[in-house]
């Protein structure tokens, strides 16, 4: 949530923080800013409210200059998006600051800047920071020992970069609860809230700890842990190329994301699977002890990736026999919880950061679990940090705020990790060998189903004018009914719903008319006839059905009922196929309906606050 870039460099840096923003929009688009100081020395602040485009728009016709600056990208928790709540902030035209997280009970601190003779110009709880560094600066007239003292004074979670009119060259940063990484380069040095920002000037990144307050400028970096000691954390090279922010030859990142699972999913399996055994040695070192010790798993996360971990503890269930439970994170974190023994607590997320699964993992780690680990796809993410293990994604970045392509990889993660757990309890070398054989399959299983992309196309016209949608599914489908309503309703704004089919008549059934669509996954497996007797249930009722299903359910097309045959495959591996057209299906509803399909309203890709 909100992006962060800064940079204290030798050349200007304007361009610089402007692209940077443009990589970190993905992150909250409410409305954008930066502020550099230039050479009278004095502050030059831009914003503009809704996107960044409209900054570097402002900016064209009026461009500032400037070796030191910091922007943000802002997804509104505090204040209405408006160019007065957009950062940076000011403080006596001295200090500026850009502020990601949430300041808790800033009020008391709101009052006493006020009684010191601030004025707020914004609803934000981010301008009592700036006011607080401006006063602790009037009496230490350095910036760092100012930051210092302001931060000490925060609760809740921040990441900030900030800089002085009255100390060019210098921009300090701090974090707590919210990412803040510093790029280095070569007489010149970044901070962002993400390594994406900064690819084009560096492939070197510091990952900030907890409580680190960094001292920049462009020939040198100053660490200091929370215990305000100074330290020296790792430079590491990125190598990994997270560097997909063009759309190609496709309309949306959504569409280029859909249409990259093919390759994702390969990239994902490739090097984890022999020809008929998963290979356990390429889950690193500690994956042997974690499996070995693996009783029972609980797996946390939020939104898609919550959908992913339910298929996930279908799929550990059934083929390893052992108790699993899913639980969302935001949930978890505040219930009273016991760890079963020899627990495996698994978060999942696609971009490490999700602060209610980061708050979940923290909490895990002391309440007794055998060991932690993340499905994530960013390396050096704060999930991945923090866990015993992480087992990668191989997805790129994912830039649409609708996850997709970083879903159906989870996926393949977990299905990998399910054979190893159930060949340690016992699973035959004939069942493994049946379902890597499915692995091995899903990269053209999933391309196969891509060539639906026409025919769903067509039938999003029916979905247009519609304001609501249920989705039915049995067993691991039913998360997979949950997915394709909130792929829906999130980027086209048609309420959709999903329900197990076996719920319908025990009360959604009564939503059910001809201007109901109801969409149902059905694949041939032996929840079916239950499943078609349900769908019955809806005819009878006149409801519109679209029915998703393969040749061998027999299931036919009539009047009032579409049939999309999608192709025929291992049940295993059934649910990130069915996932795919659901994904097409929502995708063409929200273009037909004229959506901001990447950057849907009010969302954020990255949820970095509670
Ligand atoms: O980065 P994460 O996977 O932890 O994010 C979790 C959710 O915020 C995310 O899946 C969200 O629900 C997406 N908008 C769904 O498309």
């Amino acid at each position: 949530m909100c992006g962060i870039v800064g940079a204290v460099a030798y050349r200007n840096v304007p361009g610089i923080l402007l692209e940077g923003l443009q990589r970190l929009e993905y992150r909250g688009y409410d409305s954008a800013g930066l502020a550099v100081v230039t050479d009278d020395p004095c502050i030059d602040r831009r914003r503009t409210e809704g996107k960044v485009a409209m900054l570097a728009d402002s900016l064209r016709e009026r461009p500032v200059r400037g070796t030191t600056g910091i922007a943000h990208t802002r997804w509104a928790t505090h204040g209405v998006p408006s160019e007065a709540n957009a950062h940076p902030h000011l403080s006596n035209g001295r200090i500026a600051l850009v502020h990601n997280g949430i300041i808790e009970g800033f009020e008391p601190l709101r009052d006493e800047m006020i009684a010191a003779g601030y004025r707020f110009e914004s609803e934000t709880d981010a301008e009592v920071i700036v006011h607080l560094i401006d006063y602790y600066y009037e009496r230490e007239r350095d910036l760092l020992a100012a930051v210092r003292a302001a931060v000490q004074r925060l609760e809740g979670a921040y990441a900030i970069g900030v800089i002085c009119r009255d100390e060019p060259g210098r921009m300090v940063g701090a974090r707590l609860g919210s990412p803040l990484v510093i790029g280095v380069g070569i007489e010149e040095n970044f901070i962002a809230s993400d390594v994406l920002a900064l690819r084009p000037v560096t492939d070197r990144f510091i990952f900030l700890e907890e409580g680190d307050l960094v001292d920049i400028r462009s020939d040198s970096i100053g660490v200091w842990s929370a215990a305000n000691e100074t330290v020296v954390r790792a430079t590491v090279r990125v190598e990994h190329v997270f560097d997909e922010v063009d759309k190609g030859n496709y309309r949306h990142h959504m569409q280029r994301e859909i249409h990259e699972q093919p390759r994702v999913v390969r990239d994902t399996l490739e090097g984890r699977l022999g020809r008929t055994r998963v290979l356990e040695p390429a889950f690193g070192v500690r994956a042997p002890t974690v499996l070995d010790d693996t009783d029972a798993v609980t797996l946390v996360a939020c939104g898609t990736a919550y959908y992913a971990a339910c298929i996930g503890r279908h799929w550990i269930e059934q083929y390893v026999g052992i108790p699993a439970q899913a639980e969302i994170a935001s949930e978890w974190r505040y219930r009273s919880v016991s760890a079963l023994p020899g627990s495996l607590f698994l978060t999942l997320s696609q971009s490490g950061e999700t602060a209610d699964t980061l708050a979940a993992l923290r909490i895990a780690k002391q309440a007794g679990f055998a060991h932690t680990a993340t499905v994530c796809n960013v390396p050096m993410s704060s999930l991945v940090r923090e866990s015993d293990m992480a087992i990668m994604l191989e997805a790129g970045a994912e830039i649409g705020v609708a996850s997709t392509k970083a879903f159906t990889a989870m996926l393949a993660d977990l299905l990998m990790w399910t054979i190893l757990l159930a060949r340690r309890r016992g699973m035959t070398q004939e069942r493994e060998a049946e379902l890597v054989g499915a692995l091995h399959g899903l990269s053209d299983a999933v391309d196969e189903a891509l060539r639906l992309d026409d025919r769903l196309r067509l039938l999003a016209e029916e979905f247009v004018e519609r304001r609501h949608a249920l989705f039915l599914g049995r067993g691991p489908h039913f998360p997979v009914a949950l997915e394709g309503a909130l792929k829906l309703k999130e980027i086209s704004y048609v309420h959709a719903e999903g329900y197990p089919a076996g719920e319908l008549k025990h009360g959604p059934l009564a939503l059910v008319t001809d201007e109901m669509p109801v969409v149902a996954v059905a694949p041939n497996n032996d929840l079916f006839e239950k499943t078609r007797s349900n769908l019955q249930e809806v005819r009878a009722r006149g409801g519109r059905l679209y029915v998703f299903a393969d040749s061998e359910t027999g299931f036919e097309e009539a009047p009032g009922v579409d049939v999309i045959e999608v192709p025929r495959v291992h049940e295993a591996i059934a649910p990130i196929v069915y996932t795919v057209p659901l994904q097409l299906l929502a995708y063409h509803v929200a273009v037909l309906k004229g959506t901001d399909v990447d950057q849907p309203r009010n969302l954020a890709k990255s949820v970095t606050v509670e």
